[in-house]
């Protein structure tokens, strides 16, 4: 039986390359040129403070900046929690005193970091695309708007309706851009340098759930918060040991480090990014050319990595019997995960780094046959 396509918003499809070799360090770490004992064992029961750990962890830090464009000025850490910690972390370590945190509402998951954010004080939506179920990206404002926050904060890629920064903005004021990166990080180049603080769970572009990538600008390390900040939940901590302060997860950081190689094999983030680009447009090309699917996203706002369309039919209820009918005959057809977020149905096509362009042409002649005989 052939593989199926794998279009899950996460965890989600990493490249077979990567799994062999991940299969092979379960069993035997390796390289065979590494001399050290812990290299003939398994990547599952090394210690994180071993030689052959330390290798792994480090060349897996220096590629998130070789390979992902995260600048040199800025810390790499690989921290627990998913990105759903970083939604508390980013205001117990960057908050200033009397000083509001700014973010841009751009649907639930920067609704919850909004949430996160109120628990330890004053925080402004400064944009919002609620008012239009958040189908595209709202305009950021002037600067007076943020001038005197603590910081800006926005998520670069609406993982559930599928909407995504064109670029990311440069702020017109001496204020941290904070982003949570979660489903695009490493999609193409991004302008990280810009980015005073970002983060991101590595389980859709970059490997397994259970590690996120965080990355802060050295002089923000210093920032003290008002109000005490357990050691654990503080950036400098990790900062200071090498995100070694306490066990890491040891496996998801090998993992990573096997993506970023497979990445930088495959002409890094421009060459990845171009991919990508073809990906997204022969999707919404199908979507916009039919009569049978619409595309949620607005142009301008769309998604490169999460695709959303609902199937439309005379009315609502038919609408949602022929989304449903859809979904079960492409899970027949071999496409996984092509159903919508729980919150707002419809259909989703998660089309990550490691999707293949031939897995996007054969779900455009499925889509365009479904239409012909429905
Ligand atoms: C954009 C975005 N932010 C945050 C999260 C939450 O991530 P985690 O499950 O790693 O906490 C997700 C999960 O899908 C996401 O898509």
């Amino acid at each position: 039986m052939t593989r199926p396509y794998n279009l899950s918003a996460g965890p989600a499809i990493l490249p077979p390359e990567v799994f062999e070799r991940t299969a092979a360090a379960i069993r035997e770490l390796g390289p065979a040129d590494d001399p050290a004992l812990e290299a003939r064992l398994s990547i599952l029961e090394i210690s994180h403070r071993s030689k052959t750990f330390e290798h792994v962890h480090h060349a897996a830090m220096d590629l998130c900046h070789d390979v992902l464009g995260i600048p040199r000025t800025h810390k790499v850490l690989f921290l627990q929690g998913g990105a759903s910690t970083q939604f508390a972390m980013v205001p117990m370590n960057l908050r200033q005193p009397d000083r509001a945190a700014a973010y841009v509402d751009t649907g639930v998951w920067a609704k919850k970091a909004i949430s996160e954010s109120k628990l330890f004080g004053e925080t402004r939506v400064i944009a919002s695309s609620a008012a239009s179920g958040h189908d595209h990206i709202p305009a950021l404002p002037g600067p007076d708007a943020y001038r005197d926050a603590s910081y800006v904060h926005l998520t670069s890629n609406n993982t559930i309706y599928g909407t995504e920064w064109e670029r990311l903005p440069q702020l017109e004021a001496d204020v941290p851009l904070v982003v949570d990166l979660s489903s695009n990080i490493g999609s193409r180049e991004m302008g990280l340098e810009n980015v005073a603080l970002g983060y991101a769970g590595a389980q859709k572009n970059l490997g397994p759930s259970g590690v996120t990538i965080v990355f802060v600008r050295e002089d923000l390390l210093g920032r003290s918060a008002p109000g005490p900040v357990p050691t654990m939940m503080r950036y400098a901590t990790h900062a200071a040991e090498d995100s070694l302060y306490n066990t890491p997860n040891t496996f998801g950081i090998l993992v990573l480090r096997n993506v970023l190689e497979w990445m930088r094999d495959h002409d890094g983030v421009a060459g990845i990014g171009a991919a990508n680009e073809r990906k997204a447009n022969a999707l919404y090309e199908t979507l916009d050319g039919s009569t049978l699917y619409r595309a949620h996203a607005k142009p301008g706002s769309r998604s490169r990595m999460n695709v959303t369309w609902t199937l439309v039919g005379k009315d609502e209820a038919e609408g949602e019997a022929l989304t449903k009918r859809f979904l079960a005959a492409a899970q027949s057809a071999g496409f996984c995960g092509l159903k919508g977020h729980r919150l707002v149905g419809g259909c989703r096509a998660s089309i990550y780094n490691a999707f293949p362009e031939h897995g996007v042409q054969a779900l455009v002649a499925f889509m365009r046959e479904f239409e012909r005989t429905a």
